[in-house]
């Protein structure tokens, strides 16, 4: 049995990954809340998440997981990118992110509001050992909010796998079963299956 603790402190993505490495003799734990939360100063989700990871694996000695996603869309050079959970400004709000990213994209055309979600989790291990696996969701940027259901950036992605609904029309499980997270947490399985 391998034990990995979770950076994250989200319980609905823990549940996720714990439901991905079901049968796998995978033990994922919740991140003791004793660690305190790591700033993501790098500029890239490799280095944010390898950056999370190691500095759970050195507060608990044990491997440990952590994932960061992006936002990035073409017709802004990619933005917001690694940045998109603070894209308004720090501390904003999912509503005040969603309603920057469509006033910044206004006068876009729907031919040119292609966009993608990438989502990359690190393993790291006590004595500098890692690896990182990545999932993409390809899709389209929508031109007004629709959806109440998931979080985030979703109520404004279209994905290319169902062009009639955002993100936030789908239930839970039509999300998990296209999204980038799920497709980095199947990349995660096989190579932990593969190890
Ligand atoms: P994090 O790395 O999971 O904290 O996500 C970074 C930013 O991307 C936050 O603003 C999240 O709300 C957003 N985000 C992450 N995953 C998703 C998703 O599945 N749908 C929509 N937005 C997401």
């Amino acid at each position: 049995m391998t034990t990995f603790v979770l950076a994250t402190a989200n319980a609905n993505k823990a549940d996720e990954m714990r439901a991905v490495v079901r049968g796998l003799n995978i033990e994922l734990l919740a991140r003791p809340s004793t660690v305190p939360d790591v700033d993501e100063t790098e500029d890239t989700l490799e280095g944010n998440a390898l950056l999370k990871a190691r500095a759970l694996v050195e507060a608990t000695g044990h491997p440990a997981l952590a994932d960061d996603t992006g936002l990035f869309v073409d017709a802004l050079m990619g933005r917001p990118g690694v940045y998109s959970a603070r894209y308004a400004g720090v501390g904003a709000s999912d509503e005040d992110n969603v309603r920057k990213l469509l006033s910044e994209l206004d006068n876009v055309l729907d031919t040119e509001r292609r966009a993608h979600f990438r989502t990359v989790i690190c393993a790291a291990y006590a004595g500098g050992d890692f690896f990182c696996v990545e999932g993409v969701l390809e899709g389209t940027i929508a031109r007004k909010a629709r959806g109440e259901k998931g979080f985030g950036y979703d109520s404004v992605f279209i994905p290319d796998l169902d062009p009639s609904r955002t993100l936030a029309e789908m239930t839970s499980e039509e999300k998990n079963a296209i999204s980038h997270r799920a497709r980095a947490l199947r990349a995660l399985a096989d190579e932990l299956a593969a190890r």
